[in-house]
């Protein structure tokens, strides 16, 4: 039995604003006329079900995701969960009660997750509140979590009769270990935001407030750099998680190879070698103006004089 009827408001069930804007700690825009460049900002909407991940939603969620990911005007993604209260709080338990085995294998909404992982633009999750079940696997499907200080975390399934079944087991397994995924998976308990991040599986935990503003400010920096080299980063990476690692090494190399040749390799390097800034070239333009890193981020820096720094200073 399938049972994806999708509500009248569909289109509302994922927010999409592109480019996004900067937020304050209200959450709310603080200048609509200074978009954050390159950067896409999702949001799930379903705050009266903690966002809760209908086939519907989730089916909407990869339509989304994915034609950003078609749109050269969008170099980072940051997916987050409308309210302050949840991420998302699972799959939708009302929906799943009534699926079969042969249901869930022929549901287009179940591969929502795959989906979203898939893209190759890099993507954050700005997770407030819950992420449990679902939600969790959503947002370790993105490449990096911001974490707010009231987020916590669960794969509580075991307590539905299940097990996580949208990448829980496999990618919380290789974030964190064998032997805490297992704790974690087996008795369903609730992770807080400190101890998710000492377990390595957020990026970075911030004041709930400043969740989304730090998430964006971070797409940012991302979006500033080489796009192709971002892209070529995030595809190895990723491949470090889906292969062994002489696998992954091979992968690596090729695409390490295949940057040879591009506009912003010569660029960046020739840059390195003038003691100069990078002037990257903006998505779609043989050759253009420079792609302006914010103010704050990793992005390009003013170079000094080689020699002047040492090793700790991160440069190279
Ligand atoms: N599915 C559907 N509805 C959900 C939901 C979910 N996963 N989580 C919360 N909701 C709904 C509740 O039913 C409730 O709706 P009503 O007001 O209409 O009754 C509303 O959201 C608010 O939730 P609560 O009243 O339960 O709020 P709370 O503060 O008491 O508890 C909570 C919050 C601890 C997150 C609790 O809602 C909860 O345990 N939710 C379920 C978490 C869960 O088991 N997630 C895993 C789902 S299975 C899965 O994800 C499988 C997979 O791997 C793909």
């Amino acid at each position: 039995m399938a049972d994806e009827t999708p509500p009248d408001n569909t289109a509302d069930l994922v927010l999409v604003e592109h480019p996004a804007l900067r937020r304050g700690e209200d959450g709310r825009p603080t200048d609509p006329t200074e978009p954050v460049a390159g950067v896409a900002l999702v949001i799930l909407n379903r705050p009266r079900a903690l966002n809760a991940l209908s086939f519907a939603l989730l089916l909407r969620l990869a339509e989304v995701v994915e034609a950003l990911d078609e749109d050269p005007a969008c170099r980072a993604i940051v997916i987050t969960g409308a309210g302050t209260r949840a991420f998302a709080a699972g799959a939708d338990v009302a929906e799943l009660s009534i699926q079969t085995a042969e249901s869930l294998g022929a549901s287009p909404g179940f591969r929502g997750w795959d989906r979203v992982a898939a893209v190759a633009t890099p993507t954050i999750a700005a997770v407030r509140g819950y992420a449990l079940g679902g939600g969790a696997e959503l947002a370790l499907a993105c490449d990096m979590i911001v974490a707010g200080d009231d987020a916590a975390f669960g794969q509580p399934e075991i307590n539905l009769g299940v097990i996580p079944g949208a990448g829980g087991t496999q990618r919380l397994a290789r974030a964190i270990g064998k032997a805490r995924a297992m704790e974690l998976v087996l008795t369903g308990r609730r992770v807080p935001a400190a101890e998710a991040e000492r377990l390595g599986f957020v990026t970075r935990v911030v004041p709930a407030a400043l969740t989304l503003a730090t998430a964006l400010d971070l797409a940012a920096a991302v979006a500033a750099q080489p796009t192709e080299a971002v892209r070529a980063a995030v595809a190895a990476i990723r491949t470090a998680f889906e292969t062994p690692l002489a696998d992954g090494l091979t992968r690596e190399r090729d695409l390490f190879r295949g940057l040879f040749g591009t506009e912003d390799q010569a660029e960046g390097m020739r840059a390195f070698l003038e003691r100069r800034d990078p002037r990257w070239r903006a998505p779609g333009e043989p050759s253009g103006p420079v792609v302006a890193a914010p103010e704050g981020s990793a992005g390009p820096v003013a170079r000094a004089p080689r020699g002047s720094a040492g090793p700790a200073d991160g440069a190279h």
